[in-house]
């Protein structure tokens, strides 16, 4: 679909609205300037709520023949035409005209086209200003489930690499210095948990979202006796505005869906980062398979993670668009302003780069092949265990103070006189032999035993409860 200057194969009979002339032609003595048009038009990428815009015209009309502002047969007669755009839209055969500056109008256009007089009679008791305010609610509850999906498809994925990941293990780290061993799989559930919060956040959004503004008209109401309630029932909202102003000029729920698809992208940004560097030669933790990696045009060694960069640099693009529509937002009066407009591009933007994301960074990880003795290599290092050595201190009585003294300066001999650590440890009176077997590949990361800690045992529950709400989100999206 795109805007072209073909004239549509029918006429009106009695148009009120003359074929290609704007909604507001009676007021005015010109026709709009090119410039007007050109600079005003939103239609090329406000086309996405074409089938929103037709559910919300089908309920309004519905309303307008129960208040009997239509007959029956005028009902009749405009779903008729409605039932048709939408085939033309579907079937990429409907006709844009140069006026038609968005999809709204372009619909009504096409109505009028089709059914005359009748068709003029769609907009009864309506005004752009709450249709596009109704249209963008429908789209975003339709995009918000894509989004959850999309989610609750990468948790899958990680949960699914977690399970199978075993006993296996890698360092942990504090600014990304060795700290202390982790199971892989309580790693790959970190990313896991803060998903589910992003999943939270979605649903909180969506449930605010969740009002309908139609009824509202230019920004005061009606003199018609409108149902406002009655077409919200209809729309499956749960609530309706309860203050025309507000709910014309309520932008909220795009700035929340452009918060939580921000935060969201975030968190996918950090896992593309950690993809980034676990497949590094440096790293070697993990290989990505062929079809989620990317050739260099010049170095034919070259394998790279393009889709975990693209991850991380769109987190870039997710930010600017909430901060750039919270600009937009910030100072304007009361009730709408074409301003307002502005919400479309950077919600598409923001919603598209999260789902694309969130699936390639899921196929990415469903692919890629971890490589344990890597991880073990780097996570056995002797001082890795420092922290048990000094916890076995503290079980033996020492203050934890004093054995992270005693304990940081076996480190610093060790590094200082190149002496490996065991033969340290073996010589400190308040070791001695017996605390080598802290030292041993593997040991430290059982010794993680406290709840929601790094080691096999907690791990083991985190799972379940992983799995459980990971059962818990499916649910939701079947509803
Ligand atoms: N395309 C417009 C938008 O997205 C529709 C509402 C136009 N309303 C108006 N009063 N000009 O906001």
């Amino acid at each position: 679909m795109s805007p072209t200057d073909d004239v549509p194969s029918s006429t009106p009979s009695t148009p009120s609205t003359p074929h290609g002339q704007p909604l507001w032609h009676g007021r005015f003595g010109e026709g709009p300037a090119g410039e007007l048009l050109d600079y005003t038009v939103s239609l090329p990428y406000d086309q996405r709520l074409a089938d929103d815009d037709l559910r919300g015209s089908r309920a309004h009309v519905a309303m307008l023949a129960r208040v009997g502002l239509l007959t029956q047969d005028e009902h009749a007669v405009i779903v008729t035409a409605l039932n048709r755009v939408e085939e033309e839209l579907h079937t990429n055969t409907f006709r844009f005209v140069p006026s038609d500056e968005d999809i709204h109008t372009a619909i009504e256009r096409r109505v009028t086209d089709i059914a005359g007089a009748t068709g003029a009679k769609l907009h009864t008791g309506r005004s752009r200003n709450d249709q596009v305010a109704l249209d963008l609610r429908l789209w975003l509850r339709r995009e918000g489930a894509a989004q959850l999906d999309a989610l609750v498809g990468l948790q899958e994925v990680l949960l699914q690499r977690a399970l199978d990941a075993g006993d296996v293990y890698l360092p942990g780290y504090t600014h990304l210095q060795r700290a202390q061993p982790v199971l892989l799989a309580h790693h790959l559930l970190a990313h896991f948990w803060a998903l589910a919060r992003d999943v939270d956040r979605w649903r909180d959004c969506l449930a605010r979202a969740d009002v309908s503004p139609l009824g509202a008209g230019a920004l005061a109401g009606s003199s018609l006796p409108l149902d406002p309630a009655w077409v919200a029932e209809e729309l499956g909202f749960s609530e309706v505005f309860a203050n025309s102003l507000d709910a014309v000029s309520d932008r909220d729920f795009v700035a929340e869906a452009l918060f939580v698809a921000a935060l969201t992208q975030v968190h996918l940004s950090r896992l593309g980062e950690e993809i980034v560097l676990w497949s590094t030669e440096e790293f070697g933790f993990l290989r990505i398979a062929d079809a989620y990696a990317t050739g260099s045009s010049m170095l034919p060694q070259k394998k790279n993670p393009d889709i975990a960069e693209l991850a991380r640099g769109r987190a870039g693009r997710t930010i600017g668009d909430l901060t750039g529509f919270l600009a937009t937002l910030k100072g304007l009066p009361l009730a709408y302003n074409r301003d307002l407009q502005e919400d479309k591009e950077p919600l598409f933007d923001a919603l598209d780069t999260c789902r694309g994301s969130a699936r390639a960074l899921a196929g990415l990880m469903a692919t890629a092949t971890f490589v344990p003795e890597r991880m073990a290599a780097a996570a056995d290092a002797p001082l890795n265990a420092a922290t048990d050595l000094a916890e076995l201190l503290v079980e033996r009585g020492t203050p934890f103070r004093e054995a992270h003294a005693i304990v940081g300066s076996l480190v610093r001999q060790s590094i200082e006189r190149g002496l490996p650590l065991d033969e340290l440890v073996t010589t400190e009176p308040h070791l001695g032999p017996d605390a080598l077997a802290l030292l041993e590949p593997g040991t430290a990361v059982r010794r993680r035993t406290t709840p929601g800690g790094a080691g096999p045992g907690p791990v083991v529950v985190q799972l379940d409860a992983a799995r459980e709400r990971l059962a818990r989100e499916r649910s939701w999206l079947d509803d």
